[in-house]
This record gives C-alpha cells, structure tokens and sequence, in this order.
C-alpha cells in the first residue's frame, strides 16, 4: 500500500494537505489531486499534518490511520480570555494535600503530555514515576546527603548550598515540598534535542495538572542532584543509555489562588515589521 492514499470522491482539490506539510513532500497541483513524492516513504517523519488539516477527511495516510486522530470538538474550545487566565494563573505549588494521586490521573497527564512538539516529532521523551512515599522520603535523604556533600566538596551550584541544607536538616521537605509524587522526563542520551522535548514535555504535564485540579512544581534540587550525584543516579537506576532532563512534583494543591501575581515587563527586541 502506498504511504498516501486520496478519496477522489471527496477531496476538494483544496491543497491545504500540501501546504501545512513541514517538509513539502506532498505534490499538489491547481485543479489536480495531491500525490505523495518519491521520497516520502523516507523522508515524512509521521507528524499527522496532513490528514489533520484536510477539511473532508480524504487524505489516508498507511501508518496514521484517521481513527486514532479524533476530531476537535468545537464546543471544548475555549476563549481567548478562559486561555489567557488560565496559563496566567498557573503556579508552582510548594504546599500539597496529604493525598495520593491515583496512577490514572498520572496517566492520564502522561497521555496528554506526549502531545506536546517534539524535535523533528522524535516523541522520545519518557517518564518515570515515583509515587511510593517511602522512596519519596528516601530522595529526600539523599538530598540532603546531597547537599552536604556539595558544601564539603565546595562544588559551584546556582543554589545556595550552605542555606538550603540547613533548611533541608530541618523540614527534609526542601527537595520534593511534600509532594506524593514526583515525575521525571528521561530520554536516549544521544538525542541532542531530548533535554528541550523533555521540559516542553513536562510543562505541558503541568498544565495539564492545573487542568485537572492538581498543582505542580519543577524540582529544580532534583535535578541538579541527579545530574550530579552518583547515589542518586543509583536510585533512579533508568535504564541503560538514558539521560533524565527533567523533574517536576505533583499533588493536590493546598491552598488556592485568587490572583496572578505582577511579572516583569517583557523586553522585546522588534526586528522591523511585516510587509507584502
Ligand atoms: C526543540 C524543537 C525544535 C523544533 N524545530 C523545528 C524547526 O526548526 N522547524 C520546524 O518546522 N519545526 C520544528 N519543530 C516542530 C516539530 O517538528 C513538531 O513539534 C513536530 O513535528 C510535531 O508536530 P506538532 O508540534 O504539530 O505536534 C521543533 C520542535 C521542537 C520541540
Ligand atoms: S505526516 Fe507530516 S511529514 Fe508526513 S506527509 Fe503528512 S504532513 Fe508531511
Ligand atoms: S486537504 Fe484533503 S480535500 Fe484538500 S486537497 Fe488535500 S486531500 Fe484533498
């Protein structure tokens, strides 16, 4: 079966297929029907443009098939404003509910999060999942094994080391705040752009945790411990040839918000306008 199939009967000859295709590998012409290129089985790296865009639903593509590409529902668009309040109003939380999260929320997260870019649609980000308290508490351990190991090693961190293990001997909550859960994005070592899919992949995580009335927070400590601590890297134990890029803890939120906080200015530098 050719990769591009096109229902005649259908298709509009509106060549929208062709033009949203990022590598231009779907040939179109006026009044004609689009036709896949001679080097697409190689070169069309499965990003589903093509048969999301057509209006009629006559563009088959052989490994994309239309019903694991669900239509969107007009009535779940949200505004402008619902859009704007909505990632303006997320917040790191610090402060969760002593409640666990079920593994189908998380999964459900998961699955949301994987629709979030990817270089060149690698989708090679992967996930791993700590949701038993007594390892959470173990992290925290380390953490602070961590902590004075960097202070007595005097290693250059962008935290302030010294203070932040101080805190850490008193709450042991400095690492993970709490959290039930703790979520890291990992990828194959040699994907250069891993380390960026992951945090794109985990931001999307946390908003999609806001969506579903759970907080989030990026645990920035863990990631400097595991990219740097050997027995944290034991703990992890991920599997052979990857790398974790990202860490971000999960809960229910504590306390509510009822305002968005002021943030700096943007400094933008305008490179002249848009002319035709
Ligand atoms: C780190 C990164 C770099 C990317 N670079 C480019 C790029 O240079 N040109 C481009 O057309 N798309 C680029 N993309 C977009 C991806 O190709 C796109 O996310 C992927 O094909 C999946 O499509 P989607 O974002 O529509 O889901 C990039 C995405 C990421 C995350
Ligand atoms: S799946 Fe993406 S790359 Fe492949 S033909 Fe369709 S639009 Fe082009
Ligand atoms: S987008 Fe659909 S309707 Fe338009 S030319 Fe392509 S296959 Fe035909």
């Amino acid at each position: 079966m050719s990769i591009l199939q096109i229902n005649a009967g259908t298709c509009s000859q509106c060549g929208i297929c062709a033009a949203v295709c990022p590598i231009g590998l779907i040939e179109f012409r006026e009044k004609g029907y689009p036709e896949g290129g001679a080097s697409m089985e190689s070169r069309c790296f499965r990003c589903g443009h093509c048969v999301a865009a057509c209006p009629s639903a006559s563009l088959i593509h052989r490994d994309i098939p239309a019903e694991q590409c669900p239509p969107i529902e007009k009535e779940l668009q949200i505004t402008a404003a619902q859009g704007e309040q909505f990632l303006k109003s997320r917040r790191s939380i610090r402060v969760y509910r002593d409640k666990a999260v079920p593994r189908d929320v998380i999964n459900h997260l998961i699955e949301i999060a994987r629709y979030a870019p990817t270089g060149g649609n690698g989708q090679e980000v992967e996930w791993m999942v700590f949701d038993n308290q007594e390892t959470l508490r173990q992290i925290e351990k380390l953490g602070l094994d961590w902590m004075r190991w960097t202070v007595e090693q005097r290693r250059s961190t962008v935290f302030n080391m010294a203070e932040m293990k101080k805190a850490q001997e008193k709450s042991m909550k400095e690492l993970l705040r709490g959290a039930p859960t703790l979520v890291i994005a990992h990828a194959a070592r040699n994907i250069r752009i891993a380390s960026v899919d992951c945090v794109i992949a985990l931001t999307y995580l946390e908003l999609a945790a806001k969506s579903q009335g759970l907080g989030s927070c990026w645990a920035g400590l863990v990631d400097a411990m595991t990219s740097s601590f050997p027995p944290m890297q034991e703990l992890l134990s991920l599997p052979p040839g990857q790398k974790a890029h990202g860490s971000v803890m999960l809960g229910y939120p504590n306390y509510h918000y009822t305002r968005i906080p002021q943030r700096n200015t943007p400094r933008i530098i305008w490179h002249g306008g848009f002319r035709k």
